[in-house]
């Protein structure tokens, strides 16, 4: 065709850029709190057969869509059968949503990095956080009241991205790639290894990986087994979808995918070593038990480490890495979720890179700056996350696999795309695995979660507000999908072009 897709210069690039979608703040923040209350070394098991029988073919079947449709996930979907075109924009508007609320998480760290010298938070972390820094109100009703220590490094993140993207897959994505990623391992090893000298580290590292095999028979072990492992690959929502649609024809698909999902989950280890020998030291300088002091997300970044850096040797520096990591595990994320937008968006419209990434960029930084910058973000970003994660992420990957393999029976072609092109070849068990397997653990997740919800609630936040920005939203989400799907596709677009 006249535009030819952009493509990725060598598969280390493309590699590299997956690499940096899948290690996040999920990484570093979230698996070493599952895997601790989750069995601790025995989690191993259920994380490992996770990996195995659903991150990995999960993968797998993203890259047959986006390779082998060479589209953004509208596109990739359109061409698969014209029904399927708002699969893809569900995927999207998915990535939309996190991408906007990502960038204060970005933010929030990078501040912190420089609060790290001098210890800005003082002596009480909690209080200076929601209170000092975030300025968090009574009631958890928006406001418009900006909070100058979040907006002004939350527009920096949005400007560099819009350099980063505006500057396209060979020269923004996949160099921000071969550069982040680099930076990221060695900071975070340094950090590990500053962690591991720590008084109380062993302590930690016991309280971490002393197996409890007796979890093995709990089905919720299994679901968070799953569950961690679908965010944390960056499977099911169309990244991994865009991402391949910009690879060489003739790529080794499976072999590529193979180190992806070995890459991320050695770093999720070794932040889980990195996290608790840190808590261990914070546990004995506290004179308590680690289990007294292990958190998770936003509680174990902005509370437990400042506390764990004011109590430290060589505090600052332990500052610098953690935050650091998380900016730079974070910024590689943000990256490919935007980038999910901005190619769905010129594939569509048939505009230029430089146009699509201006206009979408600015659209998702407006609406990210006043929706987080404000003084009652957090409340917003805690239900978003929640909702796009459970509804949102597991219910596009269930309808995703089960359209595939069911409704179109197109498994088939897509298992004879990926052989024809790979090194590891993928066969009978790989079907099973995709068509049935997949399904049945998506569903149970994602009907498990939307009943607990529904009869529990979300948190301790009013029923309105959940309604709006859990609900509301995710419902919002699938209608704007459909919309979008039944909107022609520009005469200039990639579908009659290319
Ligand atoms: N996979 C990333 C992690 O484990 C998180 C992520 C979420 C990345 C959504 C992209 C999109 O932290
Ligand atoms: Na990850």
């Amino acid at each position: 065709g006249k535009a030819s897709r952009e493509q990725f210069a060598t598969r280390w690039a493309f590699i590299f850029a997956a690499i940096g979608s899948a290690v996040g703040l999920g990484n570093i923040w979230r698996f070493p709190y599952v895997a601790y209350e989750n069995g601790g070394g025995a989690f191993i098991v259920p994380y490992l057969i996770a990996l195995l029988t659903a991150g990995i073919p999960l993968l797998f079947f993203d890259y047959a869509i986006g390779h082998r449709f060479k589209g953004s996930p509208p596109l990739a979907f359109k061409r698969l059968s014209k029904w399927t075109e708002s699969i893809g924009w569900w995927q999207v508007l998915i990535c939309f949503v996190i991408g906007v609320y990502y960038a204060a998480i970005i933010a929030y760290a990078a501040m912190y990095t420089w609060f790290s010298f001098g210890e800005r938070w003082g002596e009480d972390p909690e209080v200076f956080f929601f209170g000092e820094y975030l300025q968090v109100p009574e009631g958890v009703a928006p406001t418009l009241e900006f909070v100058p220590a979040v907006f002004w490094p939350m527009l920096a993140v949005w400007l560099i991205l819009l350099v980063v993207l505006g500057a396209g897959v060979k020269k923004g994505i996949a160099m921000a790639s071969l550069i982040g990623i680099p930076v990221l391992a060695t900071m975070f090893i340094i950090l590990v290894i500053v962690a591991l000298f720590l008084p109380g580290a062993p302590e930690g590292l016991n309280a971490l990986f002393t197996p409890n095999w007796s979890v093995l028979t709990d089905p919720q072990v299994w679901i968070a087994a799953y569950g961690q492992i679908f965010f944390s690959l960056s499977v099911g929502f169309g990244i991994m979808i865009t991402y391949s649609s910009y690879l060489k024809r003739r790529t080794n698909l499976t072999g590529s995918g193979l180190m992806v999902g070995f890459s991320n989950s050695s770093f999720e280890v070794l932040a889980g070593i990195g996290v608790f020998s840190a808590l261990g030291f914070m546990a004995q300088a506290n004179g308590v038990a680690v289990a007294d002091v292990v958190t998770n997300g936003i509680g174990l970044a902005f509370i437990a480490f400042p506390t764990i850096i004011s109590q430290a040797p060589a505090g600052a520096l332990i500052g610098v890495l953690f935050f650091g990591s998380l900016v730079f595990a974070g910024f590689t994320s943000l990256i490919s979720i935007l980038e999910v937008v901005v190619s769905a968006v010129k594939d569509k419209l048939g505009w230029s890179r430089v146009t699509t990434v201006t206009v979408v960029v600015g659209v998702a930084g407006i609406i990210s700056l006043l929706l987080f910058s404000t003084t009652s973000g957090i409340n917003v970003l805690d239900v978003t996350d929640a909702f796009a994660n459970s509804f949102g992420i597991v219910g596009a990957a269930l309808v995703a696999v089960v359209t595939v393999s069911w409704v179109l029976r197109r498994l088939d072609r897509m298992v004879s795309h990926l052989n024809a092109v790979s090194s590891f070849r993928v066969g009978w068990i790989y079907k099973a695995l995709v068509a049935v397997v997949l399904p049945i653990v998506l569903a149970y997740i994602w009907i498990s979660d939307v009943v607990l919800k529904a009869t529990e609630g979300y948190g301790d936040l009013p029923a309105w507000f959940v309604g709006t920005f859990g609900w509301g939203m995710s419902i919002a989400l699938v209608v704007v999908a459909v919309l979008l799907s039944l909107l022609p596709w520009s005469q200039k677009s990639a579908l009659h072009s290319e």
